[in-house]
C-alpha cells in the first residue's frame, strides 16, 4: 500500500475538524494531521494561515506549503517559509463571488445615498436626496486579477463606468484598462469610487497614500478589501479631515484586529468589517487543495504556484 500523504494543518482548531472530515471524505490518500499531534519528519506538506516564524522550518520533509487563503503576503514575511519551498495559493471561484457581494454593497451604499436616507428615515422625511445616473459613476478597481476582475465586471454589470489598474496590460469587455504607473495617474482623476483588490507586496505597500488621494477627484470614497498595507492610515484621515476623500469603506487594517484606541473606531465617515469581505470555502477550494498536495509530494509543479520575486 502506498505511503499516506501527511498535510499538517495550522489554523483554527474548528478549521481543522471541518478540514480533516473532507480530506477523509474525498482523497482517503491524505491524513490531515495537527502540529501538537505528530512528528515533524513525518509532515510532507503543511496547509497554512498565519504560520508563525519559524515553525514550517522545522519539518525537514516538508515538499511545500499550501496558502489557505488568496492573499501570500503573510508567507513572505522573513523566516516564515523556508525559501526552497514552493508555495501554493488559493484562487477560489467562490471567493471571488464572495468579495463581489461584498464590494457591491459598499458601492451601493454610496451610490445609492444610503447613510442620507437612513438619516431621512429617522425624521420621517420622503425625498429625493439627490439622483445621479450609473453611468455618472465611475469606478476604479486597482488589482484586476482572480478576484479583481469578477469584480470589475459585476459592477459594470450595474451600468456603473468601471476602470481597472493592473501591472501587466490586460483586455475585459465593458472595462477600460490601465497599467504600470502612467496608467495609475491617468486613470485616478476619473475614478469617483476606488476599490483595492491588490496583492501586498514591496510596490503596492501604501499605494493609496497623500499623493495618490490627491488625484482623485474631490469627494472619492475608498473601498479596501486588499490588505491594510495598501493605504496609509495617517494619510487617509488627513484627506478625509481635508474633505478630499467622503467615505471610507475597509475590511482590512494595518494591524489586525483593529486595535480599540484607533482613531477609524469612532469616524463616522469610516466604515469598519473585520476582514471577512471573502472567506476559504472549504466546499469550493478542496479539490485543488487535493491537487495541490498530491503534485508537491511529486514533485510536479502544482496550479497557482506563486513567484517569489513578483510577491503573488
Ligand atoms: P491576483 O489574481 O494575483 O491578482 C492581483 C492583481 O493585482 C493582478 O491584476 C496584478 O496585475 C495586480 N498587481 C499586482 N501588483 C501590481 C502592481 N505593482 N501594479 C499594478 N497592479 C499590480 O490576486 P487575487 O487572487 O485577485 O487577490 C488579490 C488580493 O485580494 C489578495 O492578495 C489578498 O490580499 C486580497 N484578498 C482579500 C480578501 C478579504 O477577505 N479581504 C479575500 C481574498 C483576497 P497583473 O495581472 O498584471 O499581474
Ligand atoms: C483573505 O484575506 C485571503 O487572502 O484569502
Amino acid at each position: 500500500m502506498n505511503k499516506k500523504i501527511n498535510v499538517l494543518y495550522y489554523w483554527d482548531l474548528d478549521g481543522f475538524n471541518r478540514w480533516s472530515n473532507i480530506f477523509s471524505k474525498k482523497a482517503p490518500d491524505i491524513n490531515l494531521v495537527h502540529k501538537d499531534n505528530t512528528f515533524s519528519d513525518e509532515v510532507d506538506v503543511a496547509l497554512v494561515w498565519l504560520p508563525p516564524k519559524g515553525l514550517l522550518a522545522s519539518y525537514k520533509n516538508l515538499k511545500g506549503v499550501i496558502n489557505l487563503g488568496q492573499g501570500v503576503d503573510h508567507l513572505l514575511k522573513p523566516g516564515i517559509v523556508p525559501k526552497n519551498l514552493p508555495i501554493i495559493r488559493l484562487v477560489d471561484p467562490d471567493m471571488s463571488k464572495q468579495m463581489s457581494a461584498w464590494v457591491s454593497l459598499q458601492v451601493l451604499r454610496e451610490t445609492c445615498f444610503m447613510e442620507e436616507y437612513l438619516d431621512q428615515e429617522r425624521n420621517k422625511n420622503w425625498q429625493t436626496v439627490r439622483f445621479i445616473p450609473s453611468n455618472e459613476w465611475t469606478i476604479g478597481v486597482l488589482g484586476i486579477g482572480a478576484i479583481g476582475e469578477h469584480v470589475a465586471l459585476s459592477l459594470s454589470n450595474f451600468g456603473y463606468a468601471v476602470k481597472g489598474w493592473s501591472r501587466s496590460k490586460k483586455k475585459f469587455d465593458g472595462i477600460t484598462c490601465y497599467h504600470g504607473e502612467n496608467g495609475l495617474t491617468e486613470m485616478l482623476p476619473k475614478c469617483n469610487i476606488l476599490i483595492c483588490l491588490l496583492p501586498l507586496t514591496n510596490e503596492t505597500r501604501h499605494i493609496i497614500n497623500k499623493n495618490t488621494m490627491s488625484l482623485l477627484p474631490k469627494g472619492a470614497s475608498i473601498i479596501n478589501a486588499g490588505r491594510g498595507g495598501h493605504v496609509n492610515e495617517d494619510d487617509l484621515l488627513e484627506m478625509i479631515s481635508l474633505g478630499k476623500i467622503k467615505n471610507a469603506y475597509l475590511d482590512v487594517f494595518e494591524t489586525e484586529p483593529l486595535p480599540k484606541n484607533h482613531p477609524f473606531w469612532d469616524h463616522k465617515n469610516i466604515i469598519i468589517w473585520p476582514h471577512v469581505a471573502a472567506q476559504t470555502n472549504t466546499d469550493t477550494s478542496i479539490d485543488q487543495i487535493i491537487n495541490a498536495a498530491r503534485c508537491l509530494v511529486n514533485n510536479d509543479v502544482a496550479p497557482n504556484q506563486i513567484d517569489r520575486e513578483k510577491g503573488y
